[in-house]
């Protein structure tokens, strides 16, 4: 039976820390005030200039593509999860396959923001196990700080959120105790809108419960990005963060059961679960609804911050290279974001 198994991993975080107090410069909040709802102190953010969601994509790649001892050439399909692309478009994956000065493979982007790296990861996944890719290169990157509020109106969302990367080579394996034992991945659309970017975007308001933006009928270039939509801070994300906390404490504990009972495992056969960083606090209410001890869970959000779809990887990357993750070892991905969407891998390293 052909598996699929992470045969490199690799991180990077821009150099650039951000303080709780360098955060306090710009707006109204505290050190107290964050570190007691999100457990973040401190976050990275890329350089303002040169570095990108691509470049540092590019950066976590080569450190994966070593590990798995091949070369950027063997690559032979990449999928790019982000929800801070470079371009509009075009997505992030032809990006990386010119930087990296790929062949003329397949490059996908997925749009599935907290939970984007495990969807990719289970894309992925499906391509090694039938036959059709060798070596996939599955990434997890993000540019927060440059589309981010930061004067205090933002102060929700803003202080959350931090910039990194992390990537994985995926292969195929016929060993009986190593690789992606399964995937789940679910969705929910009916609060679509409570964590969500609207702008710019095309739906001209047919989703939305109030009037969020003046359109100019007589000038068809204004519906997609207008004047009135920045000056309205239209064009930065909006989360109702109760209401998110809510759901994800739900799912997430649910989407990892699920994924041990498919697999006849239970909580305590877990070696590390690694759960997307959207919130300690989060994190903290699912290793007790689960009964998991310290020593089975990794949490970096005190770090970096909520980087989104390069949480896991980057998180996954951080606890091997720890040693807390051996061969053989039973790894379980989780993630719950915007959408709503989420998700669980189950692996054996
Ligand atoms: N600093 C100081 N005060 C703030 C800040 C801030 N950065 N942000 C909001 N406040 C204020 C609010 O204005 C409000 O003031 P008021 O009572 O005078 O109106 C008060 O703090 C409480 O606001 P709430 O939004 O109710 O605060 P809450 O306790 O819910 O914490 C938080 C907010 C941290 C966002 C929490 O709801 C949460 O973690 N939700 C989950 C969402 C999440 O994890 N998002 C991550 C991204 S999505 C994902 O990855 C799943």
């Amino acid at each position: 039976m052909v598996r699929s198994k992470i045969a490199g991993i690799g991180m990077y975080v821009p150099q650039q820390v951000f303080t709780n107090q360098d955060l306090m410069k710009v707006m109204d909040t505290s050190d107290e005030w964050i570190q007691e709802r999100t457990g973040i102190k401190e976050r990275r953010y890329a350089k303002r200039t040169g570095e990108t969601t691509t470049t540092m994509a590019v950066e976590a790649a080569a450190i994966a593509i070593e590990r798995a001892g091949i070369t950027a050439q063997d690559i032979d399909f990449i999928v790019f999860a982000t929800l801070s692309p470079d371009y509009y478009f075009p997505g992030c994956g032809v990006l990386v396959q010119r930087a990296m000065k790929m062949k003329e493979i397949g490059a996908l982007d997925i749009r599935n923001q907290c939970s984007g790296f495990v969807y990719a990861l289970s894309v992925a996944d499906q391509f090694i196990k039938t036959g059709m890719y060798k070596n996939i290169l599955v990434i997890g990157s993000e540019k927060h700080s440059f589309g981010l509020d930061f004067s205090t109106r933002g102060r929700n969302v803003s202080v959350i959120f931090g910039d990194g990367a992390g990537a994985v080579v995926l292969q195929p394996t016929t060993k009986e105790t190593q690789g992606i034992l399964s995937t789940h991945l679910h969705s929910d659309g009916e609060a679509a809108e409570i964590l969500a970017m609207y702008n710019p975007g095309t739906h001209a308001n047919h989703w939305m419960q109030q009037e969020v933006a003046t359109f100019n009928d007589g000038n068809l270039g204004d519906m997609f990005m207008s004047h009135a939509m920045i000056d309205n801070a239209q064009n930065f994300p909006n989360m109702d963060g109760p209401s998110v906390f809510k759901k994800a404490v739900v799912k997430f504990p649910e989407v990892i059961m699920e994924a041990l009972a498919a697999n006849q495992l239970t909580a305590a056969d877990i070696t590390m679960l690694i759960p997307h960083q959207a919130n300690l606090r989060i994190s903290q209410f699912v290793q007790q609804k689960l009964g998991l001890k310290d020593e089975q869970v990794h949490n970096n959000i005190q770090k970096y911050g909520n980087t989104t779809a390069a949480s896991v990887p980057i998180a996954l990357c951080e606890a091997w290279q720890q040693g807390k993750i051996k061969e053989g070892d039973l790894v379980c991905l989780a993630a719950f974001g915007s959408g709503f969407t989420w998700a669980s891998a189950l692996l054996r390293w």
